[in-house]
């Protein structure tokens, strides 16, 4: 009874998320009904959905979704139910185990819809918000180091560093330096309490001119907790391993760091020759192993960003393997 009331029971149908760039994203993955598709981030299965009902079971189709978060994972196995759909919990950087484990050896297809859902940001709970007041958590797979852990035991320079890399933070210095200097008191064990604060760290004019001081660090912070952009990387690779020649990689990202490395990943695999840019002629005989569908990201259209704020920022690209 004690335990009931200290935490309650996960509820699927509380979990909200409105999939962004959907219609794009059907287009670039080109799907086929007997084909097998991986949805790395699965969330609140509206991508997956969407995914899996075009798939026919009978010819073979199949949809295979991860997700390294529980409630998602939950969420999705309710929302998937009835269609040719597997929900695996993992994080997507293991995507061949994942796969191996299904005894999947290609896949037809791939999306990542990479960041946070709205239901991860939405309950307080989970400590991602700088609005509401939570236990500094951030971790998506629920387990593992905290945002708390960190800001309690990293040095200046270290927590200066995760500032300015993961959150482009011009203030990362002189936050880092009044985080350390507050924990002293007392450990910084809130959400709030460690948006107040970043507040107090920058400068006033700052502080007035920009509502939400604190929505770089949370940013930082997360990256950092949830290791996302090595988990990125290694995914890439190993989705990028699995995909079957004609197969599309579909990817929505949120942030620059995210899209740079997206960018420079699928340019690296549609360029031939890797001879240095001085040689006169290629001796290196490369081959593209991919072609860009997309050169430049593909953003929501105005009737997408009115009706859905986090569509704000979503940047898809699409590449073909050869
Ligand atoms: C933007 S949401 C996806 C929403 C989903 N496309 C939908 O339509 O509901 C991102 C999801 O990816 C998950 N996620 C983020 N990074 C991950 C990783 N490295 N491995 C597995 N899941 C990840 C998060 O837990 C979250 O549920």
């Amino acid at each position: 009874m004690e335990a009931e009331q200290e935490q309650q029971a996960f509820d699927p149908a509380s979990f909200e998320h409105v999939p962004v760039l959907l219609e794009e994203c059907l287009e670039g993955l080109a799907i086929r009904p007997d084909g097998t598709y991986l949805d790395g981030t699965a969330g609140g299965a509206g991508h997956s959905r969407a995914i899996a009902s075009r798939l026919d079971a009978a010819a073979g189709g199949r949809l295979i979704a991860l997700d390294q978060d529980p409630d998602a994972v939950q969420t999705a196995r309710q929302r998937l139910a009835g269609l040719p759909a597997t929900v695996v919990q993992t994080n997507f950087r293991y995507a061949a185990d994942a796969l191996a484990g299904l005894g999947v050896a290609q896949i037809d297809g791939a999306l990542l819809d990479l960041g946070v859902s709205s239901h991860q940001l939405d309950d307080a709970e989970r400590g991602f918000s700088y609005r509401a007041d939570a236990p500094l958590d951030m971790r998506m797979s629920q387990e593992g180091t905290s945002a708390a852990d960190l800001v309690n035991t990293l040095d200046r320079e270290e927590l200066a560093r995760i500032l300015r890399d993961y959150g482009e933070e011009p203030y990362a210095w002189q936050i880092a330096g009044r985080i350390v200097e507050a924990r002293q008191e007392t450990p910084i064990e809130t959400t709030l309490q460690l948006s107040g604060l970043i507040a107090s760290a920058v400068p006033p004019a700052v502080r007035r001119k920009d509502k939400n001081p604190a929505r770089r660090s949370f940013q930082a912070l997360r990256i950092a907790v949830n290791h996302e952009l090595d988990a990125l990387e290694e995914g890439l690779d190993a989705i990028f391993g699995a995909l079957a020649p004609g197969g599309r990689l579909c990817v929505i990202t949120f942030h620059s760091l995210e899209d740079r490395l997206v960018k420079n990943k699928f340019r690296r695999w549609a360029t031939a020759c890797t001879c240095p840019p001085e040689f006169p002629v290629c001796v290196c005989g490369g081959k593209a192993k991919a072609k860009l569908i997309t050169r430049k990201p593909i953003e929501a259209k105005p009737d997408e960003l009115a009706d859905n704020r986090r569509s704000r920022s979503a940047r898809l690209r699409v590449l073909e393997k050869l």
